[in-house]
């Protein structure tokens, strides 16, 4: 095998494909830009959807690429020599181009010469088959004209040989997957590809996408057939340099050794800080990715941002617990910026802002970081006492409200003291928290508005309309920083560096007034805040939201959560004027505008 760096195999996978007639595209954003359903981008193939049903590329129908992708799924098993949050995947698709006939010899091409993995060592599944989706024995014989034999063919079911789709619904098939054979012994009669004990290594998958899955949840045949392959570089080149795990190579060592240096420490000295240095390597990783990618969020209490705060945090306290003084994140985050700053320049663009973040998370957390630990040790010494090993709900809520514990976090503390938390319990707690903060609130300002007249409710809903204008002009960055409503008229803050040239204030203008023209209906629904940004809704602020959080939709034009109250229906508005767009404060404008009758 040949012993690649994470930038050779990059390279020599783009190549091999661009020389088979491929044309190389930029991957994308690791935002999902077209799919609300899920939050990260977790596949090369996600930002291809809409090409892989139908819709013409415009470089082509045979393209190959890198892309970074998020995987969270497992974020509490970070922390073992083996789980990333974060990697990156090379990738090649046929838009109805060619099919298995082309894909799996150069499949094999490319494993055996490229990377000169010994033919004897691999051994290859595929689709076996159920009603209605037939067994893939055309595969087989493919592999088997390359040179494979039938022994190390597997014919495996669903579970293993069907991927996709990557959301709800989407492109998706049968596939046939390429495992090496590490050379480690079977751990026992059954051991086959696929098999978790570490002997079958899987480097690559090739989907053979022939279906797409409705929103009914039926599997519907395409006649246009496409591929879709995947290969992991961090995993791949972990085998090829014949490394035992993904924190051995060039991609994590350097993240790895600034962490040693900061904590006084070498990894692979202690088992017990390996575990706290490989959690911060990953998330400071994974955090840099999300803060500097071309549609970078905030950490916030709310879909991505929540996701990144919960890297964040966690990382800060395993830095407490390795014993590192003073913020350091940021410069964990230049060791990654330096690593991967060619292939996404994106990183470099957003250097200072991936930095400054990162420190404003850190600072504000680790304020009550230490307070919150001590409460923590304190509730579990008198619990202790009283034989009880559980963490109440209402202490939970303690912990999150005044100090800023995720509860995950405080599950993680728990957990290493063999404790459990009454997780129902915190969401009881959080859920009354937020009802008496809104009986509080009551009377007052709420949402920005004064009062609830008729005229602040449409300058509400204009509100809402504003936001999503704007979003739609200058790009899915600007959140609203701020909003404040008198009868007369609306004020809007903003994130958004630029000042907004005439036209795009004219754009935004109009957009609002076509929604108010088309009459649009608004609606009200109650639901949870994961489900709320399942469906896209926008969620700004960090407030914290309770249990249900109310969302407005606004035709299809703008969903956001919000406490309202909104007009029924856009028509009766009036007219949408922009009085003012100005500067707020760094990085922040600031719109006035009114509603004329
Ligand atoms: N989309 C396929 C995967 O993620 C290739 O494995």
């Amino acid at each position: 095998m040949k012993s690649l760096t994470a930038n050779e195999l990059r390279k020599l996978f783009i190549d091999f494909f661009v020389s088979k007639g491929h044309v190389q595209i930029s991957g994308a954003s690791v935002i999902p830009e077209n799919d609300p359903t899920v939050l990260f981008t977790t596949a090369g193939m996600h930002p291809l959807v809409p090409y892989l049903l139908g819709q013409e590329h415009p470089a082509g129908n045979r393209l190959t690429d890198y892309q970074k992708c998020i995987r969270t799924g497992d974020i509490d098993s970070v922390g073992d020599p083996h789980h990333l949050t974060c990697f990156e995947m090379l990738g090649n698709w046929s838009l109805g181009d060619y099919f298995k006939k082309e894909m799996i010899p150069w499949s094999y091409e490319f494993l055996t010469k490229v990377l000169e993995i010994p033919a004897e060592k691999l051994s290859v599944t595929v689709f076996e088959g159920e009603e209605g989706i037939p067994r893939d024995t055309e595969s087989a014989e493919l592999w088997h004209s390359m040179g494979i034999p039938y022994e190390r063919i597997y014919f495996m079911p669903r579970e293993d040989n069907w991927w996709g789709p990557a959301g709800e619904t989407g492109p998706c098939g049968p596939d046939t997957e390429m495992f090496i054979d590490t050379g480690r012994p079977a751990c026992g009669p059954d051991c086959k590809p696929g098999c978790s004990c570490g002997k079958y290594f899987e480097v690559w998958n090739d989907v053979l996408m022939g279906y797409r899955k409705t929103k009914e949840g039926q599997y519907v045949e395409m006649d246009r057939k496409c591929i879709d392959t995947g290969m992991g570089i961090e995993r791949t080149i972990a085998i090829l340099q014949g490394k035992k795990s993904v924190y051995d190579t060039e991609v994590m060592q350097p993240i790895l050794k600034v962490i040693g240096e900061l904590a006084g420490t070498n990894y692979h000295d202690d088992e017990e800080k390996d575990v706290s240095m490989r959690i911060i390597a990953d998330h400071i990783r994974t955090s840099t990715f999300i803060l500097g990618d071309q549609r970078g969020v905030s950490p916030s209490n709310v879909g991505q941002g929540y996701i990144l705060r919960r890297l964040i945090r966690r990382a800060v306290r395993h830095g407490k617990k390795l014993g590192i003084q003073g913020s350091f994140l940021a410069k964990v985050a230049q060791v990654v910026i330096q690593l991967y700053g060619e292939p996404y320049p994106e990183l470099r663009d957003n250097e200072q802002k991936v930095y400054d973040e990162l420190t404003a998370e850190e600072e504000k957390f680790s304020l009550t970081l230490e307070k919150g630990e001590k409460q923590f040790e304190k509730m579990t010494f008198f619990l202790e006492k009283q034989g009880v090993r559980e963490i109440s709900g209402g202490s939970a809520f303690k912990l999150y409200d005044t100090y800023g514990f995720p509860i995950e976090l405080t599950k993680e503390l728990a957990e290493e003291k063999g404790f459990t938390v009454d997780e129902k319990g915190f969401e009881e707690a959080f859920a009354k928290h937020q009802e008496l903060s809104r009986t509080a609130e009551a009377g007052q300002f709420k949402s920005g508005l004064g009062d609830h007249s008729e005229q602040t409710t449409a300058l509400h809903t204009a509100t809402h309309l504003l936001h999503a204008a704007l979003r739609k002009v200058l790009g899915t960055h600007v959140q609203q920083k701020g909003s404040n409503i008198t009868p007369e008229r609306l004020r809007f803050d903003f994130s958004h560096a630029e000042k907004m040239t005439p036209e795009q204030i004219r754009e935004v203008e109009d957009l609002v007034n076509k929604a108010i023209s088309d009459d649009l209906k608004v609606t009200c629904e109650t639901m949870s805040p994961a489900e709320a940004v399942e469906k896209g809704a926008v969620a700004f602020f960090s407030s914290k939201y309770g249990e249900q959080v109310t969302v407005y939709t606004v035709g299809d034009f703008s969903k956001e959560v919000c406490a309202g109250p909104h007009v029924e229906h856009t028509g009766d508005m009036g007219h949408f004027h922009i009085l003012k767009e100005e500067s707020s404060s760094a990085g922040v404008r600031r719109i006035k505008a009114v509603l004329e009758k």
